[in-house]
């Protein structure tokens, strides 16, 4: 199951370890910063992982219970026996938010949820206390511009699978991200049968695929001209949100791709056009299943006003109720459930209107 990586070896380890790495790595800190390569040995460990989620995954659970549903919606409820929603959150820092997440998991039952935190074990974090506490998966190293933070949602996604087969939707968070509604209106939302369509009885994800970016073009050559032929023609490759709320039969999907990650996995040339974790998800699950995507994502960012591919990041004088109500607002028929990034000091205004308004539904 879930443990923290164990450490006895590990300090007089990263010592030894970081003294050529540091004499290697303080000249070109005063260079565009490197990208780090995912080695071989993180690349085996990632598969035996997946491959070990894969098979419980058909063996045991199979698409019984949540994808291939009986033909009536009457079995349903007996079909979805207590599906819970898997929480991954991906960070490198500790959680600013931890006890507002505390609060909107306050009142839920254990047998509706699971928490897994995958931390960059570069950065040195405090422990994870309270709900949060012995939720960290084995993480590696994690860094912007590379393919590390698709490999990062991957280990998460693989490591609920196995942990858990009732773990039936998987909820990407970052550490900037904040809950717009209680648990309980999220947990009704994902799981509302109305929502189903009626001739496959299936649930869909929430994730962003968009095809009209100015800035697509630049970024399917981040890694040189036609590299990503013949796997992903242009007209293939999507954009999005990399927080995703995704069904157990995508999160299969994506733990099952080699042909994809082949590519993506490749460095960039150009690190401005270099967000692989923002193309990798929507393309593939675009390629794989688009029907079964709503194509939107259920947490706001503001890209209005955006500096070096940072969205707006709110600070404390921004926060008022309205800002709450105006984040839930979508052009979708459905509300936002999360939104980022908020600067770690919005944490006491937010506790301040928590109850009375971010979990009042
Ligand atoms: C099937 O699921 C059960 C219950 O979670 C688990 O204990 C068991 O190991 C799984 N079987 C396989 C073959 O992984
Ligand atoms: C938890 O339950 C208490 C008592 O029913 C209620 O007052 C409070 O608003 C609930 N908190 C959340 C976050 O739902
Ligand atoms: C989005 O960010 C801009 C500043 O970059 C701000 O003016 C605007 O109010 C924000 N939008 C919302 C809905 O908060
Ligand atoms: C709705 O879409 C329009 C046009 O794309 C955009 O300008 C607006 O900000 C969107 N509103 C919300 C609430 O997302």
């Amino acid at each position: 199951m879930i443990s923290t990586p164990k450490s006895t070896l590990f300090p007089t380890l990263t010592l030894l370890l970081s003294l050529p790495i540091l004499c290697f790595y303080i000249a070109p800190r005063i260079l565009p910063p490197r990208q780090i390569t995912i080695t071989l040995p993180d690349e085996l460990d990632d598969l035996s992982l997946f491959h070990k989620a894969i098979a419980m995954d058909s063996s045991n659970f199979s698409h019984r219970h949540h994808h291939r549903l009986p033909s009536a919606k009457s079995h349903l409820s007996t079909a979805i026996r207590r599906p819970k929603i898997a929480f991954l959150f991906l960070t490198n820092s500790q959680l600013h938010f931890s006890p507002l997440w505390e609060l909107f998991f306050s009142n839920v039952s254990h047998k509706q949820y699971n928490i897994y935190i995958h931390a960059d074990p570069f950065v040195k974090i405090p422990p994870f206390q309270g709900i949060f506490k012995s939720r960290v998966i084995p993480s590696k190293r994690t860094q912007r511009s590379s393919p590390t933070l698709i490999s990062a949602a991957r280990r998460l996604l693989a490591t609920a699978m196995l942990d858990d087969p009732s773990n039936a939707y998987f909820a990407l968070i970052s550490q900037h991200c904040i809950p717009l509604h209680s648990f309980s209106y999220f947990y009704n939302f994902l799981f509302d049968l109305g929502r189903l369509s009626v001739t496959d009885f299936e649930f869909s994800s929430y994730i962003e695929i968009l095809d009209n970016e100015p800035t697509l073009w630049d970024r399917y050559n981040a890694r040189g001209e036609n590299v990503m032929l013949p796997e992903v023609g242009f007209e293939e490759f999507r954009v999005g949100s990399q927080f995703f709320v995704l069904t157990r039969k995508h999160a299969l999907k994506v733990i099952k791709d080699r042909k994809l990650w082949r590519k993506f996995k490749l460095p960039c040339l150009n690190l401005d056009s270099c967000y692989p974790e923002e193309h990798y998800f929507p393309t593939l699950l675009s390629m794989q299943d688009p029907n079964k995507c709503t194509q939107f994502t259920l947490t706001n960012v503001n890209w209005t006003g955006s500096v070096n591919g940072h969205p707006h990041t709110y600070h404390p004088s921004e926060l008022s109720p309205q800002l709450i109500y105006n984040l839930r607002e979508s052009n979708s028929s459905y509300s936002h459930m999360f939104a980022r990034k908020f600067s770690p000091d919005c944490l006491n205004p937010l506790m301040e209107i928590a109850e009375s308004v971010i979990f009042k539904d």
